[in-house]
């Protein structure tokens, strides 16, 4: 009987003891999860950039691996180009492109970043690039120097370039833009392995149905899933996101904006997390000011990895397209010069 008895306890006790813990770990989960169906992307506790005056050494939060750290203190360490200094470009082409990577700059100048005075407007096109990352920086820079001297169309900011810091990348451009070319029109921020129709492009901006303010275009993601599978280049966590999709974006290898929305997204941006996906996040500042990007008129302006080669008409009606190959930028640039027709 005694024993019947104790061993009841012992029971009632242990299944006490499991539905407090089972309570605790759910609340515990409960509390570190975002809540769905939220009105917009969480608003971190902790901000960069948005550090107490009082504290006298900002140190920034370690961001992880789906963050990066963009404390608004990078510095441009060279920058001697004239462009929106001494010029009121109607359009600037910004390309972003490795440090190193001289070839696809060199390629660039001699194609189509060449045009200066397309269909009467002025297009100038400048070089986005971070601090060599490892191997021999001091050459390297040293080489950069001179390049920059000759041909004044680059500008280098000191946060380490790399493929996951492009966000900071992108964010440094946005400061340069809104710091100096809020007089200019549009901008396209284009990848270095892009050829672009500038022809086409300018064509386009000078549409009158084009918008001049809080405008963006280009391949425009409407529905992009937040990827969760780990062993996906661009994963990222419930914890970091939680929505299933991405507010709509242009896809990074070319989009368009007019010149009034760089200072807009630095503003809002310190307000959300800056993830490692450049367009992505570009998308979340964009819906934050509760503006929506817009489809270019027709759906073969964007091309992202198309099949190649492109013919005369596909490229007649081209803005922008990836391609595989240097030869390839100059053989499309050639052709588009001759004259392309369908
Ligand atoms: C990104 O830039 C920061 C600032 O320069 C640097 O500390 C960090 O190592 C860079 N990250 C990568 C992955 O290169
Ligand atoms: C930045 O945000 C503040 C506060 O929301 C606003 O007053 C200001 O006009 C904004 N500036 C720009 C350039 O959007």
């Amino acid at each position: 009987m005694d024993n019947r008895k104790r061993l009841k306890e012992a029971f009632v006790f242990t299944l006490l003891m499991v539905s407090v813990s089972v309570l605790l770990i759910y609340f515990h989960a409960e509390t570190n999860r975002q809540h769905p169906g939220g009105p917009s992307f969480r608003i971190p506790k902790v901000i960069y950039g948005a550090q107490k005056a009082s504290s006298p050494e900002p140190h920034w939060e370690v961001p992880g691996p789906y963050h990066v750290a963009y404390p608004r203190n990078y510095k441009f360490v060279m920058d001697d180009t004239q462009t929106c200094k001494n010029t009121t470009p109607f359009l600037i082409l910004m390309v972003p492109v490795a440090t190193k990577d001289f070839q696809s700059r060199n390629l660039i100048r001699r194609t189509w970043g060449r045009e200066k005075i397309v269909l009467n407007k002025l297009v100038e096109t400048i070089f986005a690039v971070g601090l060599p990352g490892e191997g021999d920086a001091q050459q390297l820079t040293e080489t950069l120097k001179q390049e920059s001297m000759q041909y004044r169309d680059l500008i280098q900011s000191n946060f380490v370039d790399s493929y996951h810091n492009l966000t900071i990348k992108t964010m440094v451009m946005m400061e340069w833009l809104a710091k100096y070319c809020s007089k200019a029109s549009f901008v396209i921020k284009v990848d270095s392995d892009v050829v672009v129709h500038v022809n086409n492009l300018v064509k386009l901006l000078l549409a009158p149905n084009t918008p001049k303010q809080n405008y963006m275009t280009g391949l425009v993601w409407w529905h992009s899933p937040v990827l969760r599978s780990p062993f996906n280049k661009f994963y990222m966590p419930l914890s970091v996101i939680s929505e299933p999709e991405y507010p709509p974006y242009p896809l990074g290898m070319a989009y368009v904006m007019s010149l009034d929305l760089p200072p807009k997204i630095l503003n809002v941006s310190l307000q959300i997390k800056p993830i490692y996906i450049e367009d992505a996040y570009l998308g979340m500042c964009l819906k934050r000011l509760g503006i929506s990007p817009t489809d270019p008129p027709e759906e073969t302006m964007f091309l992202v990895n198309p099949q190649h080669p492109l013919n005369s008409c596909t490229l007649s009606k081209l803005i922008a397209t990836t391609t595989t190959s240097v030869s390839q930028v100059s053989w499309y640039w050639h052709m588009i010069k001759r004259g392309v027709w369908c």
